[in-house]
C-alpha cells in the first residue's frame, strides 16, 4: 500500500486555503492509504513564536484536524516536534543540499521580500526539513495545495541524490496529489492571489469563523462595477470569487451566476450573499465540531500519544536503516 504523508505548519488557525488544498484529501485518503498527517511545528520556529503561542497553534491545529474528519484510528495523526528522527534525517540531507538550489526556491525568496529582517537559516533549509518529513516515511503520496510543488520537486531531488550517493535505490520519489485532476489553488477575498494567513486581513475565511464573520467578509470581498459588454473576460477580483464558488457551491449554482455574469444581469451583492451561505454549509460540520473536540483535553492528550508512538516506529525503522547506508557503526 502506497504511504502519504502530510503536514501543516502550526502558525495560526486553518483557512478555506488549507482546507480545500490539503485536509479535505487527509480525509479521502485515510480510507485509501497508510497515512501520515502532522502538525509541523518545528517549521514554524522560522517565525519565533513564544512557548505560550506555540503549544496553542499545535493544539489548534490538532483540534481542527479531528474537526474535519481525520481518524486517528485509520490515520496516523502526530505533532513533528514528538518525532526527533526527523531533525536527523534533515541533518543527513541537508549536507546534499546546495546553496544555490535552495536560495532559488520561490518560497524562500518571497520570505526574503516580505521579512527582510528575519532571513533566518531555518528558512533557507525549510525545504530540506520538509524533505525530510516526507522521506522519513518513504511516502509516494503528498497532499498539499498548489504552492509547494516545488518543495515537491526539491524533495525528489534530495531523496534522489542520497539513493545516487550512497548507491541504494532507498527513497521512493514523493508527489503532490489531490483528489480532483489538479493541484488547488484556492484565491482570498482580497481580489489578488490565493488565500493566506499572511495576506492581511479579511483575505482568508478561517474554519472557526462564524456564519457572521463570514458574511461580513464575503460582503467585503474586492469586486468591481460589474460587467459592460456580454461574455467579457472575468477580472482577476471577480474570477478569484467565481472560483470559490466553483469550491463551495452546486454546480447549477456556478452556471446561473456565471450566466448573468455573461448576459451583464449579474448583481454582486446576490452573488456574495449565495457564496457567503455556500461558504457556511461548505464548513458548518467541521465548524460544529471544533468547541466540543477542544474541550475534551484528554482525548486530545490521547491522540496525540498514540500517533506519537506510531510516526516514531515508522521514523525509527528508516533512520536505522539510513545510518547503516552512510556507514555508521557500533565498536
Ligand atoms: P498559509 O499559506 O496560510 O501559511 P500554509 O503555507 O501553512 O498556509 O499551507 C498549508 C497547506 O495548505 C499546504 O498544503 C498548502 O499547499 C495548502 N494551502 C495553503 N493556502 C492554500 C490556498 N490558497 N490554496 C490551496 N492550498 C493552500
Ligand atoms: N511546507 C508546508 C506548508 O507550508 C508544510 C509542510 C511541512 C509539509 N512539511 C511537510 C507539507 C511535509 C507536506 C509534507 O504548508
Amino acid at each position: 500500500m502506497e504511504t502519504v504523508v502530510s503536514g501543516i505548519r502550526s502558525t495560526g488557525k486553518l483557512h478555506l486555503g488549507n482546507y480545500y488544498g490539503a485536509v479535505k484529501n487527509f480525509v479521502k485518503m485515510q480510507d485509501e492509504y497508510k497515512c501520515f498527517f502532522f502538525i509541523a511545528d518545528y517549521h514554524s520556529l522560522t517565525t519565533h513564536p513564544t512557548p505560550a503561542n506555540l503549544h496553542d497553534n499545535v493544539r489548534s491545529v490538532l483540534v481542527e484536524y479531528l474537526a474535519a474528519g481525520i481518524d486517528p484510528e485509520k490515520a496516523t495523526i502526530y505533532v513533528q516536534s514528538d518525532v526527533p528522527e526527523v531533525v536527523e534525517l534533515y541533518l543527513y540531507l541537508n549536507m546534499n543540499a546546495y546553496m544555490g538550489e535552495l536560495e532559488r526556491s520561490t518560497s524562500f525568496k518571497d520570505k526574503v521580500r516580505s521579512h527582510p529582517d528575519n532571513v533566518n537559516a531555518g528558512l533557507l533549509t525549510y525545504p530540506v526539513l520538509m524533505a525530510a518529513d516526507i522521506l522519513i516515511h518513504k511516502a509516494t503520496k503528498v497532499p498539499v495545495g498548489k504552492d509547494q510543488e516545488q518543495h515537491l520537486e526539491m524533495s525528489r531531488t534530495f531523496g534522489n541524490r542520497f539513493n545516487r550517493m550512497y548507491g541504494h535505490e532507498f527513497f521512493p520519489e514523493p508527489y503532490a496529489f489531490n483528489f480532483t485532476d489538479k493541484l488547488v489553488k484556492v484565491p482570498g477575498l482580497d481580489g489578488k492571489g490565493k488565500m493566506g494567513k499572511s495576506e492581511g486581513e479579511g483575505n482568508a475565511v478561517y474554519l472557526r469563523d462564524t456564519p457572521e464573520i463570514i458574511r461580513k467578509k464575503v460582503m467585503k470581498a474586492v469586486s468591481d462595477g460589474g460587467p459592460s459588454e456580454e461574455n467579457q473576460p472575468k477580472p482577476e477580483a471577480i474570477q478569484n470569487l467565481f472560483d470559490l464558488m466553483k469550491i463551495v457551491s452546486a454546480e447549477d449554482t456556478y452556471a446561473h451566476f456565471d450566466n448573468l455574469y455573461n448576459n451583464c444581469q449579474i448583481r454582486y451583492g446576490d452573488f456574495k450573499k449565495q457564496l457567503a451561505e455556500d461558504m457556511i454549509v461548505a464548513t458548518q460540520p467541521v465548524r460544529e465540531r471544533i468547541s466540543e473536540i477542544e474541550a475534551n483535553k484528554t482525548y486530545l492528550r490521547e491522540v496525540a500519544r498514540y500517533g506519537a508512538i506510531k510516526a516514531r516506529e515508522s521514523a525509527s525503522k528508516t533512520i536505522r536503516e539510513v545510518r547503516e547506508i552512510i556507514g555508521f557503526k557500533n565498536f
